[in-house]
């Protein structure tokens, strides 16, 4: 079993990657073997619709990092996203990623590669959790292109890195949902 997380932040070690850091940890409690990538380290070049995915099986044209990260994901059982909110929308690291999914997308990915356990992570300067709930909850719709999808979790409230270190709510609820990743 293995799961692998993205981070959309810019700040390594920031509240976005200590969310999904929780929810890997979970997973790993139940046994699974897991990985984390910080996307804004990565070259990741947004797609350049060239819809050369449609033609090939869906192997995406544009020959950057994204290519290990498509790897991580057909090899993978479960995935998380983590993004922090930016204006009012997850960051433009974790788009970028999310747009090169299209490559995945109506081409036989799931017969081929299984139908994923996916979670999504959001951080938030904004303290009410729900501000954000229909734009989460029409990312939550689009990832199920791809799998199973749980309820984003939100950590609101969130301004310098670490702070969210002093939700132990939010932080439970993360490592439950990386626990129930692994089924
Ligand atoms: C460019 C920028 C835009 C932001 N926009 C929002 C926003 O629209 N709503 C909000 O609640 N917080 C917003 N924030 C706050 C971040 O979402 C929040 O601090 C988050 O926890 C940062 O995650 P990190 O610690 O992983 O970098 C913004 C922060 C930045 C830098």
């Amino acid at each position: 079993m293995k799961v692998v997380g993205f981070v959309g932040s810019p700040r390594e070690g920031g509240n976005t990657e200590i969310l999904v850091d929780e929810m890997l940890k979970g997973a790993s409690d139940n046994g699974a073997e897991t990985k984390l990538f910080n996307l804004n380290s990565l070259k990741i070049t947004p797609c350049q619709a060239c819809e050369r995915c449609k033609v090939n099986g869906g192997e995406c044209a544009t020959k950057d990092d994204m290519q290990t990260l498509y790897k991580e994901i057909r090899e993978s059982d479960a995935f998380v996203l983590g993004a922090p909110i930016y204006m009012w929308q997850m960051s433009a690291q974790a788009k970028l990623f999310t747009d090169r999914l299209y490559a995945f997308f109506m081409t036989g990915f799931e017969e081929k590669y299984g139908k994923k356990e996916i979670a999504l992570a959001f951080t938030q300067g904004n303290p009410d959790a729900n501000a954000f709930n229909d734009y989460l909850n029409s990312v939550k719709d689009m990832y199920g292109l791809f799998g199973n999808v749980r309820d984003p979790l939100v950590a609101g409230g969130t301004h310098e890195p670490g702070e969210i270190r002093g939700n132990e709510d939010v932080l439970k609820r993360a490592r439950e949902i990386g626990k129930d990743l692994v089924i």
